[in-house]
Parts: structure tokens; sequence; C-alpha cells
């Protein structure tokens, strides 16, 4: 191993080009591969901005030749020669045109053999990848998105201070409050049995910055929530959040939309047209079977529960008596790719949401085929037909239940696997989407009680303020979430700043005025001292970053992301700890032997 010497730095890899030839030039970094051809040796070198290649040929002074002879993957070197034009071009790579004639090389570090090779086409297991994710972040597949989250990072930064917002941080080691997901606990030591709680957002503090007369508020900040992995959802994950003074929800999107037209036209070059399209929560439901609809494609879902006011056919019939509903797509021109065995599928995905089942008609040339129609009588079938504007060619896919939310759902999440069978879904498209008007309340069939369906402080619509009351199910929340192809990328509300209104959404939420005490005493107090009105909203970072870089998991824009059951791979945790550090917190492990083995396996 050398030291640098004399040598620093000129110049980045990547930013090199077939401008710099004649320069003189000092570059460092790893081996992506070395070729020695007998009297010449190629080196790629990689850094964090891209490769160039290193040459030694006859002219190459004998001592230097000697050393790149010995150089294999990995190792880091640092190099200086003059930049000349190749003999042969590499179009695969921007610096194709150019390399470097090494005059002076130094190896820095050598390199064991690496578990897998450095490389964007290497086929290892996931696990393997995670436990050395420093070797893994070395492909440029996988360094390039953190390098480009840091420059999506940048751009937001950017445009909240050119809009007068404050960057505060807010606390991580806070009070555990009531509501939303499973919160992640951190014992106190010097009060033992009292615990604090990693924050699931900075929402109680971005909302009193408000009342400290921040006015505008952002920060890049880390939540956890401890619930369960999806390719869209960490425990540890970072939110783009912000809270602003004196605004209404219109306020809100549209600086919103301009923030989104600012990042996708720096990172992509590609034009964002606002407004974004707003759509009634109980549209979305109705149409697209989801809150978070995806429209790069149509196949939307229709009612057609009036059509069957007076059927024998059972499960509609029982569908309608308890005051249910009957849905219906029509997957026009897609009996070809919609088989039999398809449909089958298609039913497993519906029965996954929910639905009893998912009754089918195929028309092709030769025949009908249905599963349900020899039940109807020729008026309904018929009505049936034109309504969707059945013809050949088409499959018209069902869902009757009980419950509207449930129908729709399950015939939203059918119109997903159809539209990403079928290829109706346009990569290259950016839709996005506000879902509006949500449900201020939703009912909890297991605890039995209506649950704030955003946050206790969300402000309700005009309209709702005196059902609170008296008709929970109708009230509605000045709330809005931004979609983008079919992902919930954020979401927030305007706030109660008034304490009397809050009190009524406590009690309607089935907190006694002891227990919202208790919770929020803080909070309610705070607002007694003169509160203006605000609202904001907050990113999943995360899932920005993913959409823009058309990735599939939210794992392959984070650092050091956690697998399915929660853990880190590379430093190994959670992990056990000492006896003396759980002693000095006062706490005794209730967990079966077993348990801890296998845990720990
Ligand atoms: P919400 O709970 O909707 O709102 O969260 C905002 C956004 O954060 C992202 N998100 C997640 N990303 C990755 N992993 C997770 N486990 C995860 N959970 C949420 C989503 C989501 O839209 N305080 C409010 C915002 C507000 O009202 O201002 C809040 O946290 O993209």
């Amino acid at each position: 191993m050398e030291s640098m010497g004399n040598l620093r730095r000129t110049d980045y890899c990547g930013e090199l080009s077939a401008a710099d030839i004649g320069r003189q030039v000092v570059v460092a970094g790893s081996v992506a591969k070395s070729r020695d051809l007998g009297g010449v040796i190629f080196t790629d070198l990689r850094d964090t901005t891209g490769i160039l290649q290193l040459s030694f040929d006859d002219a190459t002074d004998r001592n230097v030749f000697e050393k790149a002879s010995g150089l294999h993957s990995e190792y880091v070197l640092i190099a200086k020669g003059v930049l000349r034009r190749r003999e042969s071009v590499n179009k695969a790579i921007p610096t194709g045109e150019i390399e470097l004639a090494v005059e002076e090389l130094r190896v820095l570090s050598e390199a064991e053999t690496t578990p897998f090779e450095i490389r964007d086409d290497v086929k290892v297991k996931d696990e393997l990848r995670l436990k050395y994710r420093y070797l893994d972040l070395r492909r440029p597949v996988m360094h390039q998105p953190i390098v480009l989250r840091s420059r999506i990072c940048q751009i937001i930064r950017n445009y909240f201070c050119d809009h007068h917002f404050c960057e505060i941080e807010t606390p991580t080691l806070i009070k555990s409050t009531p509501e939303g997901a499973r919160d992640y606990l951190v014992p106190s030591r010097v009060q033992p049995g009292r615990f604090y709680a990693l924050p699931q957002s900075p929402q109680l503090y971005k909302q009193i910055l408000m009342l400290s007369g921040f006015d505008r508020y952002f920060q890049i900040a880390r939540c956890y929530r401890d619930e369960d992995l999806r390719a869209d959802r960490q425990p540890e994950f970072t939110q783009v959040d912000e809270e602003m003074s004196f605004v209404t929800a219109d306020d809100v999107m549209t600086l919103n939309e301009g923030l989104m037209q600012k990042v996708w036209k720096e990172m992509l070059g590609v034009d964002i047209p606002t407004p974004f399209r707003r759509m009634r929560w109980d549209d979305a439901m109705d149409t697209y079977g989801s809150d978070k609809p995806d429209t790069r494609f149509g196949l939307e879902i229709q009612n057609v529960t009036g059509l069957f006011a007076n059927t024998e056919f059972v499960p509609f019939k029982n569908a309608i008596a308890a005051g249910g509903t009957i849905r219906a797509i029509n997957a026009k021109g897609l009996a070809g790719q919609l088989t039999r065995k398809t449909i089958d599928k298609l039913s497993d995905v519906a029965k996954t949401y929910g639905a009893k089942g998912l009754a089918y008609t195929r028309i092709t040339e030769e025949s009908v085929a249905s599963s349900f129609e020899k039940n109807l009588t020729e008026e309904e079938k018929n009505a049936l037909h034109t309504a969707l504007n059945a013809e050949v060619g088409d499959v018209l896919l069902l869902v009757s239940d009980a419950k509207r939310v449930t129908a729709c759902t399950a015939l939203g999440q059918v119109r997903l696997e159809v539209g990403r069978r079928c290829g109706l879904i346009d990569p290259d498209r950016f839709d996005f989407l506000w879902v509006v008007d949500f449900p201020l309340f939703e009912y909890s069939e297991e605890e039995g009680r209506f649950k704030a369906m955003h946050n206790p402080f969300t402000m309700p619509t005009q309209d709702s303020l005196d059902k609170i009351e008296t008709d929970p199910a109708a009230c509605y929340a000045d709330a809005y979430d931004i979609v983008l192809n079919g992902v919930e990328l954020g979401g927030g509300s305007l706030r109660v700043n008034d304490p009397a209104l809050q009190n009524r959404m406590l009690k309607a939420l089935g907190f006694t005025e002891e227990k919202a005490r208790e919770s929020f005493g803080f909070l309610m107090d705070a607002y007694r001292y003169g509160a203006p009105p605000h609202g904001g909203m907050a990113y999943g970072l995360d899932r920005m970053v993913m959409l823009l870089l058309k990735r599939d998991s939210i794992r392959d824009v984070i650092a050091f992301p956690k697998v399915q059951n929660a853990s880190e791979l590379m430093s190994g945790c959670p992990e056990t700890v000492e006896e003396k550090q759980l002693r000095e917190l006062s706490i005794a492990l209730d967990v079966p032997a077993q348990e801890m083995a296998e845990k720990g396996e």
C-alpha cells in the first residue's frame, strides 16, 4: 500500500470528456476491471461520477507499467497522466472517447476478492447484497440513485427556501401519542419505567411551530413506524415535511404542484402540466376502487347495482338486501389475453381483497362464456351488456358485496392486475393527481368506534361542521393526498386551530377529557394563545425518489434499508444487548429462551 504522496485529485472520472484531451489530470477511485493484453494494459477506474479508462503501454514508465500489471478489481488508486483520444471508441460509457495515458500511479489500497462481482448485471441473492451493502453500493446501478437522491433534496431545499420556508429540526425522542401506527419506544435510563417514542412524523411539532410564529416550516425528517414492510414501506423512512400559516388547501396544493414541476424538470427535463387533476375520495373509490388510483389507464369501474333491483341471482340479491352494491368493469377487447386461467387468477386477487368471488363473462366470436349469466333474466342480461357496452372481444368482470368499499377495492385490485398483465400501463408517464375530500372519520370494526382517517387535528370541511356528533360517517376532511402512478406520494390537511372544535373532534373520537389532556394537553393549551390558520403536508421522500428513478422498491433508493423482518443485514440489528445495559434501563426481558435463539440465527 502506498500513500497519496503529493498527488491530489484534479478531476472526477465521469466529468471528463473529449474537450479535456491534452490536459494533465489526476484521478482517484477503484479498479472496475483491468485487462492485461500483453504489451498494453487497460484499467477502468471507477469513482462516484463514472468510469475512465487508464492506459499503460510501451511508452509508459517501466515501474508504472510493472505496478499496473499487478492491479486487480477493487484496488484503490490515484493516477496522474495526460488525457488522449482512444483508438477504439466505447459508445457504452460517456467517457468512451478518451483515456488517460498514465505517468504516475499509486496503489492506495489492495482488495481481497469480493463475494460478488461489482458490476451492474451481476446476479446474486438480495441477502448477500444487503450483507455487503458497501460493495453493492459501488455498483453504478445502486450507486446512482443515492447520488440522485441527494440532488433531489437539494432542489427541494432550494424551492422551500425561495418560498419563505424555514428549515427547522424537531426532536426524535418524543412523547408516545395514541392514533396512527405502532410506535418504536426508547427507554429512559434516568426515569426508570418511562419511555420516549420515536416520531412517526413531526406532526405535532410542526403545528406548534406555526403557533410559535415561524409562518412556514419544512424539514427533511426521519420517521419511524413499527408496521409491516412492503415494497413502498420501511420502518424508518424519510418525509419531506412542511407546514404553512394563513393558507387554504388550494394554496398548499398549488405551492406543491410548483415543487413537483421543479423537481421533475431539473432531474429529468420533463414538463409536468399543472394544475394537477383533482378527484374526490368518493369518486376515486367508485371509479378506480382505490384512494390512490393509477390513472395511467382506463378500465373504469361502473356501478350496475340499479340493474339488479329485482334479481333472483342470490349473491347479487343478498348484497343488495344488505344495502350493498354490484360493480363492474368491461375489459374491452381483452378476451384474447384474459383466458379462463387468467380470470381464475384475477378471481384470487379479488378474494385476497375481501370479495367473495369474481363474476365474469367472456365474449368471443365462438361463444359467450359466463360464470353467472345463466342465473339472470334475459332483460337483466341485456341491460348489463348495454350498460357496459359489451361487444365481441370483451370480458365483463363483476364483484358484488354488502360493503361498497369492499366491492370497489377488490375490483380496483383486479383492474390493476388486468392493467399490468395486458400491458395497459405506460411506464413513461407521470400521472399526478390530488385526491381530496377524504372522509373525516373511518369506522374501526376492531375497536367498535370511529377513528380519524388522517389524524385528530384534521380540519373538517365547512359542510361537515354540524354533523360531527350526529352523523360522523357523513363528515369530510379538508385533506388531500398527492398520488403519482397509483402510489400515495404524500398527504396532508388543514388543521383545526379552534380549541372548541378540537374538543368536539376528540370527543367524537371517543377521548374522555382526561385522556385527551393526558395525550395532547400541551397541544390543546398551545392553541389557547392565538393560533393562525394553518395546514401542510408530507411526502414520502423514498417513494418520490423511487418513482422518479423508476425503481420498484424504496429499498433501492435508501443507502442502508431494512428487510422484511425489520433487520438491517449489514450491521446485524436488532441485536440482544448486555445484561448490564438492561439493568441500567430497569428492563427485564420476558422472551422465551428458544425464541431468543431463533431470532439470533
Ligand atoms: P402520512 O402518514 O400520510 O402523513 O405520511 C406521509 C407520507 O409518508 C410516506 N410514508 C412512508 N414511506 C415509507 N415507509 C413508510 N412506512 C411510510 N409511511 C408513510 C407516504 C405518505 O404519503 N403528518 C402527516 C402529514 C401531514 O398531515 O402533514 C403524515 O405523516 O408517502
